[in-house]
């Protein structure tokens, strides 16, 4: 894939720029990187706090030519992704959270906002990543559950790096996806990377109900098993996971 970055002092939001660039007709490829967000979301409606030179707000626009119940494969791969840069340039140990929460030592440090809009030129998957630099003006609400790269590795990264090994690692996994037995590679790539992949007790919040059970796996388009007490077997395709071990020592 070729890259093409458009840099902003300040924006919106980089996925709604890239939402708009997609509509325009921008090829997959095309990146939005802003030092600042005055509207960053989040999921399920949430905000993204922005400020200034704290965090690397990117967006991504592809043009996937998978399946489309492999769709939500996009998300984890770009967890993957993110994590292997984390990893292989920080020297940190990240976990992956369902569905795209990357976390170190159990704080978040990534989180991935993916959207889909329909262009002129077909659907466009817009892959938004937050990944936190400093974590120097954190509100206290924020502080305990997050963390940031300066914070794990007491230095201030440099940001073209950071782009750089992202954009190489989107394409390699992207690449992966697409090819042959592509859905397979990145949820094995995801349960390698993920301790949540199977055997630890979580608390999910779904839209209507809140589930207690242990994680089983991956259904084929991404989805979390989880088997409840009761013995029955939901599938999560989207909610909010928490470890519960983690939760009971606070
Ligand atoms: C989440 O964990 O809730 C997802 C957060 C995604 C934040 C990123 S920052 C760049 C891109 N632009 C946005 O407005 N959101 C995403």
């Amino acid at each position: 894939m070729d890259f093409t970055i458009l840099h902003f002092d300040s924006i919106d939001s980089t996925n709604t720029e890239a939402i708009n660039q997609a509509k325009k007709g921008a090829p997959e490829g095309l990146c939005v990187v802003a030092r600042q967000q005055t509207a960053g979301r989040g999921r399920q409606g949430r905000v993204w706090i922005s400020e200034k030179d704290a965090g690397l707000y990117f967006s991504l626009v592809l043009r996937p030519k998978i399946e489309i119940k492999f769709l939500p494969l996009l998300t984890l791969m770009s967890a993957v992704a993110v994590s292997e840069v984390l990893r292989e340039v920080y020297k940190l140990e990240p976990d992956i959270k369902w569905v795209n929460d990357v976390l170190s030592n159990e704080k978040k440090i990534c989180g991935i906002l993916a959207e889909m809009t329909e262009t002129g030129k077909g659907l466009a998957v817009i892959i938004g990543i937050g990944i936190n630099l400093k974590s120097s003006n954190f509100p206290v609400e924020i502080a305990e559950i997050a963390i940031s790269i300066e914070a794990e590795t007491g230095q201030t990264p440099d940001v073209k790096e950071l782009l750089e090994s992202l954009t190489k690692n989107l394409d390699k996994y992207y690449k992966i996806l697409s090819g042959e037995n592509g859905a397979a590679k990145i949820r094995r790539a995801w349960a390698e990377n993920s301790s949540y992949f199977s055997g630890k007790m979580v608390c999910v919040r779904l839209e209507n109900e809140t589930i207690f059970g242990e994680t089983g796996g991956l259904e084929e388009n991404g989805a979390l098993r989880i088997k409840q007490e009761s013995g029955e077997i939901k599938i999560v395709q989207a909610g909010d996971v928490t470890n519960l071990r983690k939760a009971a020592s606070n």
